[in-house]
């Protein structure tokens, strides 16, 4: 696994990391296998359902399965950001709260949200379409909003465009969205949020 590398963007710290490539594949299968049986309920909790427009999604965790690796390399990741980002009392420890992986084809996107349900959250890109020649560069990209009531002048908007096997981590309170692309494949990644809780 390579260094966590976290950076302030008007004053939200958002992390990168690059996930090594056998447990890439471990969390590559794990999510194509989810996309083999079809949905249930289960699979779509409130705001998901809401964000989401076009492609599919499966709930990872909590599962029936045991994924007791996947929940303690999350909430590693988490705590690696927790103590990188410096903003949250490190005394409250990552603690996972629900895991989903998400594909959308083409012309899907994803409504601007927040996570209510974590404190961290994550982002990992398992697959990137081959975008269309006529493609913007925000295509594809999500993007973090920025609260510029602190500081009209400061960054209000971040686009960030997804690589295969880096994860992003947030904070799930700052709204972000996926924009629309055009091209071949799929968008697939797992994300997953942490709640921060007394140990
Ligand atoms: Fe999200």
């Amino acid at each position: 696994m390579s260094a966590l590398f976290c950076k302030s963007f008007n004053g939200t710290p958002i992390a990168k990391v690059q996930v090594e490539p056998v447990l890439l594949n471990k969390l590559d299968q794990l999510s194509k296998d989810l996309f083999t049986r079809s949905s249930t309920e289960e699979d779509y909790p409130v705001n998901d359902y809401l964000t989401l427009r076009g492609g599919e999604q499966r709930r990872v965790w909590p599962n029936k399965t045991d994924l007791s690796w996947l929940v303690t390399w999350i909430e590693s990741q988490a705590r690696e950001y927790q103590e990188s980002a410096g903003v949250d009392s490190l005394d409250l420890i990552p603690k996972l709260a629900n895991c989903w992986t998400i594909t959308q084809p083409q012309n899907s996107y994803q409504v601007a949200h927040t996570h209510p349900y974590g404190s961290i959250s994550g982002n990992l890109y398992l697959e990137i379409p081959q975008f269309s020649d006529n493609s913007a560069e925000t295509d594809g990209c999500i993007s973090f909003l920025f609260d510029p009531s602190s500081n009209p002048k400061a960054l209000r908007f971040m686009h960030m465009t997804p690589v295969v096997g880096t994860m992003l981590m947030f904070p799930s309170w700052i709204p972000h969205l996926v924009y629309p692309w055009q091209g071949q494949g799929n968008r697939r990644v797992i994300a997953w949020d942490c709640q921060l809780l007394p140990q």
